[in-house]
């Protein structure tokens, strides 16, 4: 296949990452790309290109035989999952940035492909412009993983960066994002680490050919930390980061679980600031690496657009090595980690104490007010996440993930099995 075949792109979305790609193919001509057409939502909206460069009808660039592949980055997963399936169906080629319909969706799209012989790539649905899923799907297709983990949200990293800096709260850092550009107006899934979770299913097909539900894994936000929190941090020499992590146990298990936790100097992690993403892969036999970049905004998530349009110009497929070498793997919330648990409520905390079968001995007192320290199964966590976010109560991590004794376990491998 000749890597300088004129293409013609049909552009889906206009909106931050769209007008992002835009850009960055309108600005290297002799990459050999057009982009012919554009679907766009709002009739009437303001624009940077003329009005006969728009059209409202998404379905005409799926049957346009004059396009040679499209470029989904819409802001809305089902209508996104319609057109992308759609066009899979036509055995298209298609560069999509949506991880929240990848995340619900990813089996039924590999099938699609499968079936249908056409070809999805979606670097830039995983922290914005690092190239991490052609990493663990090209590059580490076939050696085992110890552990993908990192820094998979900009948003929630700026906040809780702002807070560090300023030793201001969570309210007024979160405006100042906003106010910026770096959160949305809804903060739920960024704040709450619903779109980190996002991220680690995606990751999880690569990493070890597992396709995750995103229910099943364990995401804790920051909507409950407080300066408070911060400091106690700071004291140790610690900052508090949202860490996603796929985590391999001795037994060939594999745990996934997103949490803020506390860090020190020694991780990578530790100096990943502001709206930046990092991650580490720790390999079986490479050992650790590190990547870190910007992991969101118009020109570094088209910066990775830019990249799977160019792959598949090349004709590349992701491979999903490892749902056919590797054997089936189960997810486990059989774990326990250290936690740091703070409400400034005493009576809430006393409650929550319950729940995560903590001691009353377990809290302790500092400047700040009363918190509690001690190990605490990953199934409590679970079991209870949905009223520890309700209630605004932070729970951090503090060191690794370990196995109990008494595990309990989710079947993972069926819809891996259903593709075979
Ligand atoms: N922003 C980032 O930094 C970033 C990073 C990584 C991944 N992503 C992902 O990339 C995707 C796009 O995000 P964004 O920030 O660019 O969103 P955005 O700024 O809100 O823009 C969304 C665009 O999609 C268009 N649109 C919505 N529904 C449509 C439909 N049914 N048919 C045609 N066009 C439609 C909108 O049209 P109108 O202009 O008419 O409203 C708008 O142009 C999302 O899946 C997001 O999760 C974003």
């Amino acid at each position: 296949m000749n890597e300088n075949n004129p293409l013609r792109i049909g552009l889906i979305g206009f909106g931050c990452v769209g007008q992002g790609f835009y850009d960055i193919v309108a600005q290297q001509p002799g990459l050999n790309l057009t982009i012919t057409c554009i679907a766009v939502k709002t009739p009437g909206k303001a624009r940077s290109l003329p009005a006969h460069r728009f059209t409202y009808h998404a379905d005409e660039l799926l049957a346009d035989p004059e396009l040679d592949l499209l470029v989904e980055v819409i802001d809305d997963a089902a209508e996104a999952f319609r057109l992308v399936s759609a066009a899979l169906r036509r055995g298209r080629r298609v560069a999509t940035a949506n991880k929240a319909m990848l995340a619900r969706h990813l089996p039924e799209l590999v099938q699609l492909q499968a079936e249908f012989g056409g070809t999805l790539l979606y670097e830039a649905a995983v922290c914005g412009s690092i190239p991490v899923v052609r990493t663990l799907d090209q590059y580490f297709s076939h050696e085992p993983l110890r552990a993908v983990s990192g820094i998979f949200n900009g948003s929630s990293n700026y906040v809780l960066t702002r807070m560090s800096e300023e030793g201001s709260d969570y309210g007024p850092a979160l405006a100042e994002a906003q106010a910026l550009g770096f959160a949305e107006t809804d903060p739920t899934l960024d704040m709450g680490a619903f779109d980190p979770r996002s991220k680690a299913v995606i990751l999880a097909a690569h990493a070890y050919g597992v396709f995750l539900e995103a229910d099943e894994i364990l995401n804790l936000g920051i909507e409950g930390v407080s300066a408070a929190d911060i400091a106690h941090a700071a004291a140790q020499g610690q900052k508090i980061k949202v860490v996603a992590g796929l985590y391999r146990l001795p037994d060939g298990r594999l745990t996934a679980l997103v949490t803020p936790q506390l860090l020190g100097p020694e991780s990578s992690l530790y100096t990943v600031e502001r709206e930046f993403n990092g991650v580490v892969i720790d390999a079986a036999f490479a050992g650790p690496q590190f990547l870190q970049g910007r992991g969101a905004g118009g020109h570094p998530t088209g910066s990775a657009v830019l990249a799977d349009v160019l792959a598949l110009r090349r004709g590349l497929r992701y491979q999903y090595a490892k749902q056919a070498t590797a054997p089936a793997v189960q997810l486990t919330h059989g774990l326990e980690i250290d936690a740091y648990v703070r409400h400034p409520d005493a009576g809430v905390l006393r409650e929550v104490l319950t729940w995560l079968e903590l001691p009353a001995e377990a809290v302790q007192t500092d400047v700040h007010g009363s918190f509690a320290t001690g190990a605490v199964p990953v199934q409590q966590l679970w079991a209870w996440r949905k009223e520890l976010r309700s209630l605004g109560v932070f729970v951090a991590r503090q060191g690794e993930v370990r196995p109990v004794a008494a595990t309990a376990t989710f079947q993972t491998n069926e819809a891996v099995a259903a593709l075979a």
